[in-house]
């Protein structure tokens, strides 16, 4: 039987976070055993906010890397980097033909990067949503692991391709947005405030890349409250994001110690000590994040490795999507 196409892809900005790996990452390497995987480095859509190139280069290499050190195997998936398919950027240009600027502007990511940056709202930064439909169309998939501030985007990617099919014929799948679970994740930051971030936020959000006192000093630090006042009540999310890390990193019996003493927590005798918490929370942190680092660093220092891996990933890439292109191409009717 035909395996189901999956295509998922991030930004080189910066340092690759729990939140990347929790939201995203974890599901690729679950995923490249069931399906047929496409998994790449968005650094055309980075150029949106106007990067330092020579960052932007060494941030490729970093999330190569690192989702290799994840457990991506480069021989199961196609691991590539976008600007090594030209072919997205053809089919982005008969998608920005069925793509509305008012429906544009109301994206929110668009609202937030035109806020963040006023002087540089530039027309790449408009049609993001449609670049990304792109990427996921040119490999007709049909599942998309992706956090859950993506999902917005997975929308649109749905709506243009149903918008295709009905302009120029029935020929391309509707992707949708995908984990494991039920529900798409976000990984909040350690301060309570925003989510986990490449680029901002940088003290509450946990890099794969962290050394072991960093990760030490950022779990400590992480908002906590008095407690629960009554039995059995509801988390804050600032806490729920704790277990929720917890449930990632930590073995089973430690998450219920926890879970239990908050739900122990009674009329203002708070059982649960974050403190403690926080302590095995970071030991466990250590251990996860430790060999991923140090793998990462490994393949990093093998320039000649990783070009071999993009060539390869490109070369599987780019098989699939010439495959897609020609069927645009004549659906379109730019067969001549
Ligand atoms: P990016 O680079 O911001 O993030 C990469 C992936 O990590 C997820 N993620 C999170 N998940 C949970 N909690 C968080 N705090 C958190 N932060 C990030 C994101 O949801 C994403 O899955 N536009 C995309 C890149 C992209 C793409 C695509 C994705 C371009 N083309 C095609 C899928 C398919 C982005 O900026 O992701």
């Amino acid at each position: 039987m035909q395996k189901e196409v999956v295509v998922s892809g991030i930004r080189p900005t910066g340092f690759l976070h729990l939140g990347n790996y929790f939201g995203a990452m974890r599901n690729y390497v679950r995923m490249q055993d069931e399906f047929e995987c496409y998994f790449f480095v968005a650094n055309w859509h980075s150029l949106t906010t106007h990067p330092d190139t020579k960052e932007l280069q060494n941030s490729v290499y970093r999330v190569i890397a690192e989702n290799i050190a994840c457990g991506l195997d480069p021989d199961k998936v196609a691991l590539y980097v976008q600007s090594d398919i030209p072919e997205i950027a053809e089919l982005y240009l008969y998608l920005n033909m069925l793509a509305y600027k008012g429906e544009l502007e109301k994206t929110v990511t668009f609202k937030e990067k035109a806020r963040a940056q006023p002087d540089n709202i530039n027309a790449g930064l408009l049609t993001y949503p449609v670049l990304q439909a792109a990427d996921i169309i040119i490999q007709r998939a049909v599942k998309v692991p992706v956090g859950k501030d993506q999902e917005q985007h997975l929308e649109m990617a749905r709506n243009l391709a149903e918008r295709f099919n009905y302009r120029y014929g029935d020929i391309l799948p509707l992707p949708h947005a995908f984990n494991y679970g039920d529900e798409l994740i976000k990984i909040m930051g350690l301060d309570g405030l925003g989510k986990m971030s490449k680029s901002e936020n940088q003290q509450s959000t946990i890099y794969l890349a962290d050394d072991n006192d960093a990760i030490r000093k950022k779990i400590m630090k992480a908002k906590t409250d008095q407690g629960p006042a009554t039995p059995n009540s509801e988390k804050p999310d600032y806490i729920q994001n704790l277990f929720t890390l917890m449930k990632l990193v930590s073995n089973a019996e430690a998450v219920a110690k926890f879970e239990f003493d908050f739900n122990a927590s009674s009329t203002g005798n708070c059982a649960i000590r974050y403190g403690d918490m926080k302590k095995q929370l970071a030991e466990d942190m250590v251990q996860f994040i430790a060999p991923i680092r140090e793998k990462a660093n490994a393949i990093l220092g093998d320039k000649e490795l990783l070009h071999k891996l993009m060539k390869q990933g490109a070369d599987k890439g780019r098989s699939r999507a010439a495959e897609t292109l020609k069927m645009v191409r004549n659906a379109v009717g730019l067969n001549y």
